[in-house]
């Protein structure tokens, strides 16, 4: 079978700790055939780890000379809409990091790029790919739960100070905005995808009330779904009591996560009432799952829709709703009023920014 060819832009944090082992993971499906970084020393010291001697500080040059068909983009936030539309435009397929980017005009831009070139910007989400997600999902959309009507995200993990000492963190210019679309998006997004993703307004206070940066450090927020469903979350960066907990409360079964950073089948957990009024641990609601690595799970999923000539998860359409979300909840947060679905459009400061209220949040309090 055929083997994708792909470069990694991007050997950081992320980039080396997720991106080129999920490359270098899957060497029946994908071949690593270049390393991007501005930094010498990253792409020299990524190189040598993972065996590639394709090494390059320029995008455009890798594009020109590797034309590999799928690029994975790791770098700060602010540069996903420009690399990617490059990387689109150099005739790739693309992977790129969370959040997508910083606002729903950018997106639309790159969506319109899609279009341009006949490609697909994925967005990663980890979380739909990690242990036991899909089982979720799949016995909450056959029915077998009864109804979702009432879904919980909380994302209570901790940064200290020196987290921001990177340059690009913590900054409205090059991260957009903080816990709620920097850590939280892994458990928004899996809550929104569990209870259907037809979200249809939500409610919402942001702020900044702890650490010294310019995004949010915590928010809260209600959310009502299309179909009367309601959920509640919390985004934060200073909890000293580290976790991520997902509830989904069905008609017929309560489900639970309780992780941190990475969902194992394990960490999910089933319940019902009996007949007696007794709550009962459902012990054989899941098949057995081998532990997968969450971004080498969603990066053979992209390699065998793009060997099938298919669109895969995640492209453009499907993760700007969770953008759509993200800037909602800031809106709602600034305008102290409920934000609906599709009412944020061109011409609202909030299409082109994607916490446009962020700048005045400490003025107004
Ligand atoms: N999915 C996850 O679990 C997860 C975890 C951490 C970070 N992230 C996301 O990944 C992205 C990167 O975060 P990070 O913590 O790895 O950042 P980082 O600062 O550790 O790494 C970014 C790398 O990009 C390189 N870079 C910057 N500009 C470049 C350019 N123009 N061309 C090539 N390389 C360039 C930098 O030199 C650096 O090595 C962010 O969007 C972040 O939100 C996702």
């Amino acid at each position: 079978m055929k083997k994708a060819r792909i470069g990694v832009v991007g050997a950081g944090g992320i980039g080396a700790a997720a991106h080129l082992p999920a490359v270098t993971g899957l060497p029946d499906d994908a071949e690593l055939v270049a390393i991007v970084d501005l930094d010498e020393q990253r792409r020299t010291d990524a190189g040598e780890k993972f065996g590639c001697s394709n090494l390059y500080a320029d995008l455009g040059v890798m594009l020109e000379e590797q034309k590999p068909d799928i690029v994975v983009i790791a770098t700060p936030p602010h540069l996903h809409e420009p690399l990617a539309i490059q990387a689109l435009r150099g005739g790739a397929l693309v992977f790129c990091e969370k959040p997508l980017t910083g606002s729903l005009e950018s997106a639309d831009r790159i969506r319109a790029a899609e279009v341009e070139t006949g490609q697909w910007c994925v967005t990663v989400s980890q979380f739909r790919y990690a242990g036991g997600s899909r089982q979720v999902r799949d016995s909450l959309r056959s029915g077998r739960w009864g109804r979702p009507l009432i879904g919980v995200a909380h994302t209570s993990w901790y940064r200290g100070p020196e987290y921001w000492d990177i340059p690009w963190r913590g900054k409205f210019a090059t991260e957009f905005a903080g816990a709620t679309t920097t850590q939280a998006h892994h458990a928004i997004d899996l809550l929104l995808w569990l209870m259907g993703g037809e979200w249809s307004s939500v409610s919402a206070i942001a702020d900044t009330l702890s650490r010294p940066i310019e995004v949010e450090d915590a928010s809260v927020a209600t959310v009502r779904f299309a179909d009367g469903a309601l959920a509640t979350l919390l985004s934060t960066v200073l909890s000293h009591h580290q976790e991520t907990k997902l509830q989904v409360m069905a008609e017929r079964a309560t489900v639970d996560l309780d992780t941190l950073y990475m969902p194992l089948l394990e960490e999910w957990s089933v319940r019902q009432v009996d007949a007696e009024g007794t709550t009962q641990v459902v012990a054989d609601w899941a098949e057995p799952e081998e532990p997968v690595q969450a971004h080498r799970a969603q990066l053979a999923d992209i390699i065998a829709h793009w060997r099938a000539g298919e669109q895969p998860e995640l492209t453009i359409a499907e993760a700007r709703s969770t953008l759509e979300f993200l800037t909602a909840l800031y809106k709602s947060s600034h305008t102290g009023v409920p934000v609906s679905r599709g009412e944020i459009v061109a011409g609202d400061p909030f299409y082109s920014v994607l916490d446009a209220g962020g700048p005045t949040r400490k003025a107004s309090r």
